[in-house]
């Protein structure tokens, strides 16, 4: 596999990040997960945008990243995956290496720019048929509107969820859903798409705007409001959104069915026109 550090392509075996790096040493860094459909790539100006917002919330040293498309582009090449269904790049940067300090090293120290592309496979079964997800007390930081590399306790609850045979962890907050661990959550009922809005609990995902505009050509009614665990459990339909789980029905949470326990309509109706989205790009 070939990577990127740094301005150069390299087999990613031969790839050496510093020990002082600060993505390592203090999580010091951001990241952006991509999706390919076809070598067309999904919403890339969405999450370059996003990336150069959070590095400026971050204060970094440099706050623009020109370099990102043509970055992944390459890696889709150089990786033999112009001709797959589907691929992900991953992007990350972080603050650069320096002698560990809390305090933010010198302006001139570069970032650490690490990508790899890989072939991805959409969970076919799951966005078919279903599946089960939990819900965690959120115990994350003040600035999940932000994609930091700082993701353990998105792990951890995502492990919970796994060992709970569900395929995501939901966070709630004052009895209030946020999102999944990985993911953005909606709910469906009496017809009208639900989703929490964008606050510093959330991030705000590519997937989730594109699927609100999915819903408005649908003249599918969208509310952008707090939803409660109860309004959640009691739910026509829920679903989770993002990169990598695209639209999966959520049927079961903590054990309990979401209504007949089988897939939506609308979630389905959704699935379908967010397919034909990403395959006639
Ligand atoms: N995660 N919320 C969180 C906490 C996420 O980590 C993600 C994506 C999303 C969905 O955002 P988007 O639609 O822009 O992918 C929401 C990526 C895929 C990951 O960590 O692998």
């Amino acid at each position: 596999m070939i990577a990127f550090l740094n301005g150069q392509y390299l087999a990613k075996d031969r790839v050496c990040i510093s020990p002082d790096d600060r993505g390592f040493l203090f999580a010091d860094g951001l990241y952006e997960v991509v999706r390919f459909y076809h070598n067309r790539p999904f919403r890339l100006r969405e999450h370059r945008q996003r990336l150069e917002n959070g590095a400026r919330e971050l204060r970094f040293n440099r706050c623009e990243f020109p370099e990102f498309d043509e970055v992944l582009m390459n890696l889709i090449e150089k990786n033999q995956l112009k001709r797959v269904e589907s691929a992900i790049v991953y992007f990350q940067v972080t603050r650069g290496a320096a002698p560990r300090s809390h305090r933010f090293p010198p302006p001139e120290t570069p970032l650490t720019v690490y990508a790899f592309a890989r072939e991805f496979f959409s969970a076919v079964e799951e966005q078919e048929n279903g599946a089960g997800a939990i819900l965690v007390e959120d115990d994350r930081w003040g600035h999940c509107d932000l994609k930091t590399i700082a993701l353990l306790p998105n792990t951890l609850a995502h492990q919970k969820a796994r060992d709970a045979g569900a395929v995501e962890a939901l966070f709630v907050r004052q009895g209030l859903v946020q999102e999944g661990t990985h993911s953005n959550v909606a709910v469906v009922k009496g017809g009208v798409f639900y989703t929490p809005p964008l606050t510093r609990h959330v991030l705000p995902g590519i997937t989730r705007q594109a699927v609100i505009e999915l819903c408005r050509e649908a003249d599918i009614e969208v509310r952008e409001t707090a939803i409660s665990k109860n309004f959640l459990l009691e739910a026509d339909e829920v679903m989770i959104i993002g990169t990598t789980v695209e639209i999966t029905p959520i049927v079961r949470i903590d054990g309990k069915l979401i209504g007949s326990g089988r897939p939506g309509r609308l979630t389905q109706k959704l699935q379908a026109a967010f397919f034909r989205l990403t395959h006639n790009m």
